[in-house]
């Protein structure tokens, strides 16, 4: 786990900027996976929020997107001089992580990873971050505002690799400006031509179903699906009145379709034929002020 960052906001007003309203995030990620001194294979996927802008060839380190709106965001000597910091910085780490590891005799093959980006408020003050992980575990962090960078696990190696970096100002200054000058010009551009893409919106399918584990219990399945975006509310209506959290409720965590909409499901343990009505009811932006309510009643229907 590399961090938290904030949901898509609500859509705005037409015609008003998106990039007043909202809060948006860029974030790229790299996995680079060291067989040996010689051989790394690096992996690397951008996003705009959920919605994924391109990702790196493994071979080649030239980027390939997914976005028609994406490449018109910028242009093409953007894009060149993009393509051209990637691989500079690709080869930078790749040689910095090799030796750190040959000096601190770290055994191959281990994984880096990179998650850096940068956040753009609807104050339009931003904020840069850099996470790097190793084996899966939290390793180093860049504060963008002073420029260093702190240790997320104390180890020989990772003392190594902060003060290789503190040492190489050259490369600190390059990733500090890639995510503290570009990332925010160019998220302006994106968020405009991104635009229908971050304001698109999809209806909940909602249906309910039963499920009985024993015979003096039955549950009650609201399973909801194909909505975008991901924020959304799904609660149980007993007579009417909203069931509060408790052990009888159990909502699963929203979950990622094939088709950038979401899914979840809310179970409520009931006895069978206690005499009550219960309703499952769906909130969702793109429901505006109405509500989806499905109800499960002992007419069944
Ligand atoms: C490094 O790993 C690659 C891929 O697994 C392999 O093809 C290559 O022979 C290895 N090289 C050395 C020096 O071990
Ligand atoms: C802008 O908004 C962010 C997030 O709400 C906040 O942390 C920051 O202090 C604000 N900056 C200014 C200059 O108001
Ligand atoms: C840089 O900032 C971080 C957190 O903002 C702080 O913990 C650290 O002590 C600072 N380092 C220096 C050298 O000022
Ligand atoms: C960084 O610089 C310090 C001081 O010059 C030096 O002692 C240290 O070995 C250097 N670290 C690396 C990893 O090169
Ligand atoms: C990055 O942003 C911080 C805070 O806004 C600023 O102090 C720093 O000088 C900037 N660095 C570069 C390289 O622009």
């Amino acid at each position: 786990r590399l961090g938290h960052f904030p949901l898509l906001p609500v859509p705005s007003p037409p015609c008003q900027p998106l990039s007043h309203v909202g809060t948006f995030t860029i974030r790229l990620l790299q996995t680079t996976t060291f067989q040996n001194t010689s051989f790394a294979d690096t992996e690397g996927l951008g996003l705009l929020e959920d919605i994924e802008l391109g990702s790196l060839d493994k071979h080649t380190w030239s980027i390939h997107l997914y976005q028609r709106w994406v490449r018109s965001a910028l242009p093409r000597a953007d894009w060149d001089t993009i393509e051209k910091l990637i691989k500079i910085y690709l080869y930078r780490f790749n040689h910095l992580i090799n030796e750190g590891a040959m000096q601190m005799e770290v055994p191959y093959p281990f994984v880096a990873q990179c998650i850096a980006g940068c956040v753009l408020y609807p104050n339009r003050t931003s904020q840069a971050f850099v996470y790097v992980g190793y084996n899966g575990q939290d390793f180093l962090s860049l504060n963008t505002k002073n420029a260093t960078w702190t240790l997320s696990q104390d180890t020989t190696l990772s003392r190594y690799v902060q003060s290789f970096l503190q040492n190489d100002t050259a490369f600190s200054e390059m990733v500090e400006m890639i995510f503290n000058d570009t990332c925010v010009d160019e998220m302006e551009m994106l968020l405009h031509y991104g635009r229908a893409a971050l304001e698109r919106q999809e209806l909940p399918v909602a249906t309910v179903f039963t499920r009985s584990p024993s015979l003096d219990q039955l549950l009650l399945v609201c399973h909801v699906t194909g909505f975008y975006p991901r924020p959304i509310s799904v609660a149980w209506l007993r007579d009417g009145q909203e069931v509060p959290p408790g052990p009888a409720l159990n909502t699963s965590p929203i979950l990622p379709n094939a088709d950038l909409t979401y899914q979840l499901r809310s179970v409520l343990a009931v006895a069978p034929r206690d005499g009550h009505s219960y309703v499952c009811r769906v909130r969702h932006q793109s429901l505006g002020t109405r509500s989806l309510l499905i109800p499960w009643g002992r007419s069944h229907s």
